[in-house]
């Protein structure tokens, strides 16, 4: 166990074994024949980009105007500097298009996926153009006797590559993955309007693979834009892309959100806002950016509370805002349920505070979790090396006791239920849960692992431990 993988609660920062791992050094720069399937903004941008780096490209589409326009040249899209790089491209002989997808995979070294992945009638993701690209690929692999990658960058739903695509290109080639080909997952960052420089400094490159034969391969082809690769599995890569995108969401609802409650209050929410960017310890950083327990504690709830309030006062809707206080609640309810279906009848605590190293019980989320089985007749022990029988717990609670006075009965048991002793907790609970990340709380833990049943809310190990009597709560 690695102490170093350590850090406080809301100490987000990147626990050292769990680092994505990076490249060492730059990887060569080697020129390949590539082909692209799918020359929509994707697939077009990285034609002209790829053929700008020296790789030779035969760019494939089943619409037979986009590769008429490409292999003369021309953009199929309106984007910056596209027609220029795809004009210089077929000058240097380096671009060609053509819809026979099998002999364009097997003119080449690697082939990129970038066909379309609407939205399916159920909501879900529509497959239908990746199976039937992915069917053409492996007839061209079938014509093959040499090693070939084939790279996935359409945005999918976690294990597409390896459950749809991978599937169809082994049925149509009769060749097997990790042996005669290779896939990668290698999601697209570009935002229109500025897709070429994007290309050229990418704000990260993520290559999934699952053999490092092909990422080596992929790695070769970004290494003239980008020096510190991030190689990962091919399912952690495709989720990335869903969660940037989510988050970019998540971004431009909220400032809108901030704007509309500034706006009637005749603040000027871009210098709010101009101010909020500038916080990059707290604000746009890892902190808080990691899956956990619940917020709490005597500012987070209160302020979300009084912005909800304020807007509503205004007459504003703000339903992210408003969202938050219910999202909180459902991981509360999740660390309780997994108690419950823990089937222990002894539950201990490491950590009531809602964050190691205070004593302020405040909103303290695991409360919550408390009370619910002690109303349902569990047995609680309790520890928190900041709280002892002298902490003035009544006092803090009536600070609160208009807001959560369902939490009465944790108020009158919790004298009862402190343990100085993390260890007895340990030996004499069938479960125990973890709400504080602390070296103590590390060392305590894990010298009992795999003897009780650890229920951790705080991802105590930098790499989970995959045994039976070990549990997280997001991972
Ligand atoms: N547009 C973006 O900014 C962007 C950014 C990042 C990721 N993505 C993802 O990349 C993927 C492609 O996006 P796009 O915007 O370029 O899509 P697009 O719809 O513009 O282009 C897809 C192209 O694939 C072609 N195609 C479909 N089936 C084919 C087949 N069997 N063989 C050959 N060509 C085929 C279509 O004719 C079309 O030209 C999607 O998964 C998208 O979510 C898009």
């Amino acid at each position: 166990m690695n102490a170093l993988a350590l850090q406080n609660t809301f100490d987000f920062v990147q626990p050292v074994n769990d680092a994505p791992k990076s490249a060492p050094a730059a990887a060569p720069h080697i020129l390949r024949p590539i082909s692209i399937v799918g020359l929509g903004y994707v697939g077009a941008v990285s034609t002209a980009c790829l053929a700008d780096l020296g790789h030779k490209v035969i760019g494939c589409d089943v619409d037979a105007i986009k590769t008429d326009q490409i292999a003369r040249g021309v953009s199929p899209i309106h984007e910056a500097r596209l027609g220029e790089l795809l004009a210089q491209g077929v000058e240097n002989d380096l671009i060609s298009a053509t819809s026979n997808v099998a002999d364009a995979v097997a003119r080449t070294d690697i082939t990129f996926v970038s066909v379309g992945t609407p939205t399916s009638e159920d909501g879900g993701c529509d497959y239908t153009y990746i199976e039937s690209a992915a069917r053409a690929i492996g007839a061209g692999l079938a014509r093959k006797n040499s090693y070939h990658v084939v790279v996935m960058r359409c945005s999918i739903p976690p294990a597409t590559t390896m459950n749809v695509m991978v599937p169809e290109i082994e049925a149509a080639s009769g060749l097997k993955m990790g042996e005669d080909f290779g896939a990668c997952f290698n999601p697209e960052f570009l935002r229109e309007g500025t897709a070429v420089a994007d290309f050229n400094e990418p704000p990260k490159t993520v290559i999934g693979a699952n053999d490092e034969r092909a990422a080596d391969m992929l790695k070769a082809v970004y290494a003239p834009v980008d020096d510190n690769i991030i190689t990962t599995s091919i399912e952690v890569a495709e989720m990335v892309k869903y969660v940037d995108n989510v988050w970019h969401a998540a971004k431009v609802c909220f400032a809108n959100e901030v704007g509309r409650v500034c706006k009637p209050l005749a603040i000027d929410s871009h210098k709010v806002m101009d101010i909020f960017v500038q916080d990059t310890k707290l604000n746009l950083s890892p902190y808080y950016l990691k899956p956990g327990f619940a917020y709490g504690g005597s500012c987070l709830p209160k302020e979300v509370r009084a912005v909800a309030h304020l807007a509503e006062n205004l007459g504003i809707e703000t339903p992210l805002i408003n969202s938050l206080a219910e999202t909180n609640k459902t991981q509360i309810e999740t660390a309780t349920e997994m108690v419950r279906r823990s089937g222990g009848k002894k539950i201990g605590f490491l950590g009531l505070a809602f964050k190691a190293g205070t004593d302020d019980l405040r909103e303290s989320p695991i409360l919550e979790v408390i009370n619910t089985l002690i109303t349902e007749g569990y047995d609680v022990a309790a520890h928190d090396p900041a709280i002892n029988a002298e902490t003035r717990v009544d006092n803090q609670f009536s600070y609160v006791r208009h807001v959560c006075p369902h939490l009465e009965p944790v108020v009158e048991a919790l004298p009862s239920l402190l343990n100085d002793d993390a260890l007895s907790i340990l030996d004499d609970c069938d479960v125990v849960v973890v709400t504080q990340r602390s070296e103590d709380i590390l060392k305590q833990v894990g010298s009992r692992l795999g003897r009780v049943k650890v229920i951790d809310l705080v991802r105590l190990f930098g790499e989970a431990p995959s045994i039976q009597t070990y549990e997280g709560i997001g991972w």
